[in-house]
């Protein structure tokens, strides 16, 4: 890869993503047999938000890879909680690890904390902005299941906070993809995304309703709605469980439809949906630790 640090998608070009990706499938046909590959390596864990995937995921990447991993903790237990700058906690891990993966809830935070270091940073998801990795997982497992070219792919849910679509529609602007853009009115896609997306020759399609174009989909990306990101809780409620995939709902879906979701799901997706050919979204999750294998390797 060209770039030093991952901070956002609109730095990944069409041969990175192949690239990446590529490794990622031989990472996945043999996962055990790459462990001499950085042995002492030390990768530093940020985690300003809480994870379960993302953070795991890296940490079983790192290791398979022969390294290791060390954590910052939780925010509560960190000096953090006694007024540290980002600024401050960046340069003082960049002395204990050869490679950081920040996760943080303010938009710009990975941007800012690369400005402050020389060791590569990863954007492991800044706010309501970017989520780069979390795309590569993403195109990973649509390039199994339906290919990237040729693609139309229903993306739905809350388009305005949430960051890895804002990544994953960018991504997809490389390749000859149809992106159907599914929300309510409240939660369309930011304006400066809608505006990246059409300055790199994306067409944004935008509808209220699932049922336009469900039939159409090879792929129909569910997130969830960002609750910890709206200034208001009322306004939360009023767009809370508008969008449910059932098994009725997917009665008109093609039947190669792949259902995916970044995960952690609430009510999106109802549990019946789990045993169907459609869901993809723990298979997904699984192409976290192969992808961030290449990812490290490549980085590293
Ligand atoms: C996502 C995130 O943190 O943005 N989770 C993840 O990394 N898999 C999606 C979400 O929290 O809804």
């Amino acid at each position: 890869m060209r770039h030093e640090h991952l901070i956002s998608a609109k730095q990944l070009s069409r041969g990175d993503i192949e690239a990446v990706l590529d490794r990622a499938a031989e990472f996945a046909a043999d996962p055990g047999a790459h462990s001499d590959s950085h042995a002492e390596t030390l990768l530093g864990l940020l985690f300003f938000e809480p994870s379960t995937r993302t953070k795991m995921s890296f940490d079983a990447a790192m290791k398979r890879l022969g390294g290791d991993t060390i954590d910052m903790g939780s925010v509560d237990s960190s000096s953090v909680k006694k007024g540290e700058s980002l600024a401050d906690t960046v340069r003082v891990i960049e002395g204990y690890a050869d490679a950081l993966v920040l996760r943080h809830p303010s938009e710009g935070a990975a941007k800012l904390a690369s400005e402050f270091v020389d060791v590569p940073v990863v954007n492991a998801g800044d706010g309501a902005g970017h989520h780069p990795t979390q795309t590569l997982l993403d195109l990973y497992t649509i390039r199994e299941h339906a290919g990237l070219d040729d693609l139309t792919i229903g993306i739905m849910g809350d388009l305005k906070y949430g960051r890895t679509v804002h990544s994953l529609a960018h991504a997809l602007t490389n390749f000859d993809a149809d992106q159907r853009f599914v929300s309510p009115e409240s939660l369309r896609l930011p304006q400066g995304v809608r505006y990246d997306l059409r300055n790199a020759g994306a067409e944004v399609h935008e509808h209220t309703a699932l049922e336009e174009v469900l039939d159409e989909l090879d792929v129909l990306y569910v997130t969830r709605i960002q609750r910890e990101r709206f200034p208001d809780e009322n306004e939360y409620r009023s767009v809370a469980g508008e969008y449910r995939i059932d098994a009725a709902t997917l009665e008109s879906a093609n039947p190669e439809l792949s259902v995916m979701h970044p995960l952690p799901r609430v009510d999106e997706i109802t549990p019946e949906v789990d045993a169907m050919e459609h869901a993809t979204y723990f298979e997904q999750a699984h192409s976290g630790v192969p992808v961030r294998m290449a990812l490290l390797d490549y980085m590293l």
